[in-house]
């Protein structure tokens, strides 16, 4: 494989996404430039089953693949890829295995065909590096809340490379309860960004619902049992026969009670590490109400990625790709795609 010979600030990786619905690409200049990037979202083909269908993520990636490179490159004015792009960078898990296979197979073929090096990267590593590619003062050591449809965790980043997992969910990610709780009110797939704009019409004081693990001097998260509550509320409200259903109330109350999950957890890995810089990534860190109680955490020093870096994205890869490499990280033809991957 082809060596860096380029500069650090010209220096191009192609980032690779594809572990659950959603295909992106980005070529990056740097660590932090974004170049071009495309995104192609498959949710409108899973809304109507409530959820992501796994064969048909990994055959719409597969399908789409190509097209969007050659759209990546029209972009980013790429005329000759062997000689312009200086690393490969793809998401090697966590996630749907036949997604991941998409990427990191393309991925291979690519780096062969045109000598170029290659680098799996984890997706977490990813959505912490969102906001380290947005914001140039994010330095470690800080906390990074991973919030989205399959994680919800707190990570130590004492420098790049080393993280350690300060706690996590015990049931469900937080964006999947949003989603759930979307299905049962019957707002359609993904529902966390509907809750979130039907919450912002609502009372949060309406209907007392517990904040999960508020009692607990423990940095974890459970959200199944707030998710039961919702689904108990809903059951009685409708026995009631209230009218009309109060589902802006509802929506908010459940909001309130899971960013007060959230933003507890933050308070007390900071009061536990003595560390005020947190940075918070993954879909859910979209909502409204999250953000704006972050915030409002005294003596803390808020990072957010803008929306379009909080869901799944290539630029994010391509960075954790691209900072991995300056670090001295290689990668090899072996790679193979690892569903389970943990960050480490
Ligand atoms: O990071 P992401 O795109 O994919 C995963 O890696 O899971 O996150 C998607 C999740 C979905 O569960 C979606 O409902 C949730 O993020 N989400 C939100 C919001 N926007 C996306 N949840 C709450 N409020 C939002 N505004
Ligand atoms: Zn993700």
């Amino acid at each position: 494989m082809r060596e860096l010979i380029r500069d650090p600030e010209s220096f191009c990786t192609l980032g690779i996404e594809t572990s659950c619905d959603e295909t992106g690409l980005c070529l990056l200049r740097g660590g932090r430039e974004i170049r071009a990037e495309v995104l192609a979202s498959q949710i409108e083909e899973h809304a109507p089953y409530g959820g992501v269908i796994p064969e048909m993520a990994s055959r719409r990636h597969q399908e789409i693949f190509l097209p969007l490179l050659q759209e990546l490159f029209r972009r980013g004015d790429i005329r000759n890829p062997a000689e312009e792009i200086d690393l490969i960078a793809v998401t090697q898990g966590p996630g749907l295995m036949g997604a991941l296979l998409v990427g990191v197979m393309s991925a291979k073929g690519l780096a062969q065909g045109w000598n170029l090096p290659l680098l799996g990267v984890n997706h977490l590593e990813g959505h912490i590096f969102a906001n380290v590619l947005h914001d140039p003062r994010l330095e470690p050591p800080f906390l990074n809340l991973v919030v989205s449809g399959g994680h919800t965790e707190i990570y130590l980043v004492r420098e790049y490379g080393s993280y350690e997992l300060l706690g996590r969910t015990r049931d469900d990610a937080a964006g999947e309860a949003y989603d759930k709780v979307a299905k049962m009110l019957h707002l359609g797939y993904p529902g966390g960004p509907k809750v979130d704009d039907l919450a912002s019409r609502g009372n949060p004081e309406a209907f007392d619902l517990p904040v999960p693990m508020g009692n607990s001097s423990e940095i974890a998260f459970s959200f199944s049992g707030l998710k039961t509550a919702v689904l108990w509320k809903i059951e009685a409200l409708r026995k009631e026969g209230i009218s009309p259903f109060p589902l802006e109330d509802l929506c908010a109350s459940f909001q309130k009670a899971a960013v007060a999950s959230l933003t507890g957890k933050v308070r007390l890995a900071m009061k536990q590490t003595r560390i005020s810089r947190v940075a918070v990534s993954g879909g859910v860190a979209a909502n409204r109400g999250l953000r704006q109680r972050l915030t409002e955490i005294r003596g803390g020093e808020i990072y957010l990625p803008p929306l379009a870096l909080c869901t799944d994205n290539a630029a994010m890869i391509a960075a954790a790709g691209y900072n991995g490499y300056m670090r001295g990280r290689r990668g090899s033809l072996d790679l193979s795609p690892d569903p389970g991957m943990v960050l480490e």
